[in-house]
């Protein structure tokens, strides 16, 4: 399949995995990458700067396909050294960025003047404007469905996709809710070059964290999301556990007065504990509601292959089938 997002990015299938917390190390990147998508690390969960650099070199001794690295801006008291970040996936031959949370305005004449292609996630027609207008080569635009952050507007795909399609210049990818062919052929249908996928992802062989969390994705249904955090419109959609609900519990008891602070238990340090440790309850992490449509562990490769097996099948037969000749 030749899209534009496949030219952009030199890779053979239109299919992104989006940064993960705790979960986009070389290991998930470089697979995905080996099966003919784009692999993504996350660049925050790294640490620093230097690990992020080795974290790199690991990623190229495993594959020789392109991949890429998460650059998510986050409101902080302490801001992560993005200055040391972007050297790191400079130096390190990374030509393409994912950048998520906020405008990465401030950020673009470094990475554009080395060379890097820059796709912006974001959750709305508007912010993807301002991401074509800042220079960005392509933006992932975000469902409400996705697992993570889906921003506060609640605009599912079915509209959010074709609204992009209608205004924006640069290409773009679906995300959020996206798991299989269908996806995939939706996903072009309404206008987009391809799909990025993250909750699918962590249900693979190669998914670099506890089989616990791979089993939990199995075991969800699409009912298993929750909403939290949007008293403090930092909206993020996770899987359902004990932390969640009391978590849920203290946004309903405490109000409009909630604050950061009230919920630290619930969500600050959380990840290792979750993806490495394989303590499922042990705080609220991202997932989608797409978990309703897991069901099984496969290899990376076997997932990508699927998929592009399954896109083509509906677009030659199925779709093909319904016109009359
Ligand atoms: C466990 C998990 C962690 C995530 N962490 C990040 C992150 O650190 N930065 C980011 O930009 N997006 C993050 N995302 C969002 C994904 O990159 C992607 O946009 C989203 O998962 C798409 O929706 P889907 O889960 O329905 O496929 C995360 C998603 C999950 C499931």
């Amino acid at each position: 399949m030749k899209t534009k997002i496949t030219e952009l990015f030199g890779i053979e299938h239109p299919i992104i995995q989006g940064g993960m917390h705790f979960v986009g190390f070389a290991e998930m990147a470089a697979a995905v990458s080996n099966a003919g998508g784009l692999g993504i690390i996350t660049g925050l969960t790294q640490g620093n700067p230097e690990n992020l650099a080795k974290e790199i070199r690991r990623c190229r001794e495993m594959t020789n396909k392109p991949f890429g690295v998460n650059l998510t801006f986050l409101p902080s008291v302490t801001p992560p050294d993005y200055p040391g970040y972007i050297k790191s996936i400079i130096d390190g031959g990374v030509k393409i960025v994912e950048t998520a949370g906020n405008n990465p305005q401030k950020w673009l004449p470094a990475l554009k003047e080395a060379g890097i292609k820059v796709i912006h996630k974001c959750t709305s027609v508007r912010h993807s404007l301002k991401a074509e207008s800042i220079g960005c080569d392509a933006v992932s635009v975000d469902g409400f469905e996705c697992g993570g952050h889906p921003g506060e507007d609640d605009v599912p795909n079915f509209i959010l996709l074709p609204r992009a399609a209608e205004e924006l210049k640069i290409p773009f990818v679906a995300s959020g809710g996206m798991a299989d062919g269908r996806s995939l052929v939706a996903a072009l249908s309404l206008g987009a070059d391809g799909m990025n996928m993250g909750t699918r992802f962590m249900a693979t062989k190669e998914a670099p964290i506890h089989d616990h969390v791979k089993q939990a994705l199995v075991a969800a249904s699409e009912l298993d999301t929750r909403l939290v955090m949007r008293p403090l419109r930092n909206t993020e959609r996770v899987l359902k556990n004990a932390a969640v609900e009391r978590l849920l519990e203290k946004e309903k008891a405490l109000g409009p007065k909630i604050k950061f602070e009230d919920i630290l238990p619930e969500v600050a340090g959380v990840y290792p504990r979750i993806m490495k440790q394989g303590e499922m309850d042990a705080g609220a992490w991202s997932c989608g509601m797409v978990a309703g449509l897991i069901r099984d562990v496969p290899t990376v490769k076997e997932l990508v292959d699927r998929i592009m097996s399954e896109a083509e099948g509906i677009i030659g037969k199925r779709l093909g089938g319904f016109m009359r000749h």
